[in-house]
């Protein structure tokens, strides 16, 4: 396992509401750190068929054009009455023809699919978020972190916190939705605790255990 050695990281990701995610768990831990979208470096496009595939793409894509160390997100929602459906693809889902991305759109699409294979109960809604962060460096090496947190997705949306899919997604053992909950929240973790919440705060611990601890 390969250590973090700078101070200055970049976010390889155009995604506002992952790159304002990263940058809060990263900003205690004293790190100065960019966005790939901030320094306008070109979005890769996501070829792979899986999170580890498409995380490593968009990390070496940035690694290589900032000569610096990068850390993406690769993420998504496993819903498991759909066949693992929209996976790798949640964020296709939201997709406009001209391009744009329009989320409610995306979980009416989400709760259609749902109705139309008669999954109404909770129990028939299980899911999970999967975050997989890469870490990569301009020589090519990379480093992957997984977080997943199991849930259910209800419908109405409930929620205007959050982004993408959050107002659909109720982990397991709360009452409420990401939607619902502040970004604090939502992480479930700060440097040192020994839990995190969401899938990208479990995955961010785990980078932080390997590559930041000694
Ligand atoms: P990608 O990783 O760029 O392929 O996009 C993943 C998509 O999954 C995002 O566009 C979001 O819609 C969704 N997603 C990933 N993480 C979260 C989250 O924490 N909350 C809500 N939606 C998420």
């Amino acid at each position: 396992m390969r250590k973090l050695d700078t101070k200055t990281i970049i976010v390889a990701s155009h995604n506002a509401g992952k790159i304002r995610e990263i940058a809060e768990l990263i900003g205690p831990l004293g790190f100065s750190a960019k966005s790939a979208a901030e320094l306008k470096f070109e979005e890769p496009e996501e070829t792979g068929t899986t999170f580890e595939e498409n995380a490593a793409i968009k990390a070496l894509a940035s690694a290589r054009a900032s000569g610096l160390p990068s850390l993406s997100d690769d993420s998504g929602l496993v819903i498991d009455a759909l066949d693992g459906a929209p996976g790798v693809y949640t964020a296709n889902w939201a997709e406009r023809e001209d391009g744009s991305r329009d989320f409610q759109m995306a979980m009416e699409k989400v709760e259609k699919a749902l109705a139309d294979r008669g999954a109404i109960k909770p129990e028939e809604r299980s899911c999970r978020f999967v975050s997989v962060l890469c870490l990569a460096w301009p020589d090519g090496h990379t480093e992957m972190f997984r977080g997943e947190v199991e849930g259910t997705v209800v419908w109405p949306p409930r929620g205007t916190q959050g982004f993408g899919y959050d107002p659909v997604f109720q982990p397991q053992g709360y009452d409420i939705t990401f939607g619902e909950m502040s970004s604090d929240q939502k992480h479930g973790w700060r440097p040192g605790d020994a839990e995190a919440l969401s899938h990208r705060a479990r995955a961010f611990k785990r980078f932080v255990e390997t590559c930041l601890e000694a």
